[in-house]
């Protein structure tokens, strides 16, 4: 994902529509030069024809939130990797903490995710962290949850997301982030790009970029509003 080591800026809109109409959004975006950073905008599926349309003719790239673990057949409801590949949609976030608890989603199928979305060319984001009662444990949680089989690991982006940091403003500390990443790093490839996420927004973007071993941020509620995207990619040391 991305040629350099640019940082890469992950919006993840969730089953949100972003502040104002898209166009407008996109109007700001174009205010500034955005491609100091890799950034991927990630709306509802619902969204993503018009997104992609726009990413054409800019500098941001296009993930889903979300994808199926077979390419075709009676899923009702479900969208699959081939399906956004001819759509035009450079990867997907997989193993959304919201997704692992809300939709039971298990280590075996996000594996099985994975694999289908490399094979089809796509680039998988692949979310891990512990959630608040786990805390203390959080290497074994990291462990299981980066144990893949028949991925080829150099194919994936990593996003460290504490589940209790998410959507509460309460990020992880420098530390501990620092750690965590260092840990990540040395259980998957030393190449891996590691993202956090977890409350990032325009105030806290700086320092959390400047940590060492953070190679990008994955962000939710802040990226709804174009300024404060655009805010959070100027903070690109
Ligand atoms: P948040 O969400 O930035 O709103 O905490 C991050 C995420 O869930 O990806």
């Amino acid at each position: 994902m991305g040629a350099g080591q640019q940082k890469i800026i992950i919006a993840n809109w969730k089953m949100n529509k972003p502040d104002g109409a898209l166009e407008e959004f996109f109007q700001t975006l174009d205010q500034e030069q955005t491609e100091l950073v890799d950034l991927y905008l990630a709306p509802a599926f619902t969204m993503l024809p018009t997104v992609c349309a726009a990413a054409n003719m800019r500098k941001f790239k296009v993930l889903a939130q979300n994808v199926h673990h077979q390419l075709q057949g009676a899923y009702t409801g479900e969208v699959s990797s081939l399906m956004l590949r001819e759509l035009g949609v450079a990867g997907a976030i997989i193993g959304h903490s919201e997704r692992r608890i809300h939709c039971h989603e298990d280590d075996e199928l996000i594996n099985a995710k994975l694999q289908t979305c490399i094979q089809q060319g796509l680039t998988p984001v692949l979310c891990v962290g512990e959630t608040a009662a786990q805390r203390a444990d959080f290497r074994a949680v990291l462990r299981q949850q980066t144990t893949l089989s028949g991925v080829d690991i150099s194919k994936v982006v990593f996003a460290y997301e504490p589940v209790w940091a998410i959507g509460t403003g309460d990020t992880a500390s420098d530390e501990h982030i620092h750690a965590v990443h260092a840990y990540l790093r040395s259980i998957t490839a030393t190449t891996a790009r590691i993202l956090y996420g977890g409350s990032v927004n325009a105030n806290n973007a700086r320092s959390l970029l400047n940590i060492a071993g953070v190679d990008g941020l994955l962000v939710g509620g802040a990226s709804l509003v174009a300024a404060s995207l655009l805010a959070i990619c100027r903070a690109t040391p």
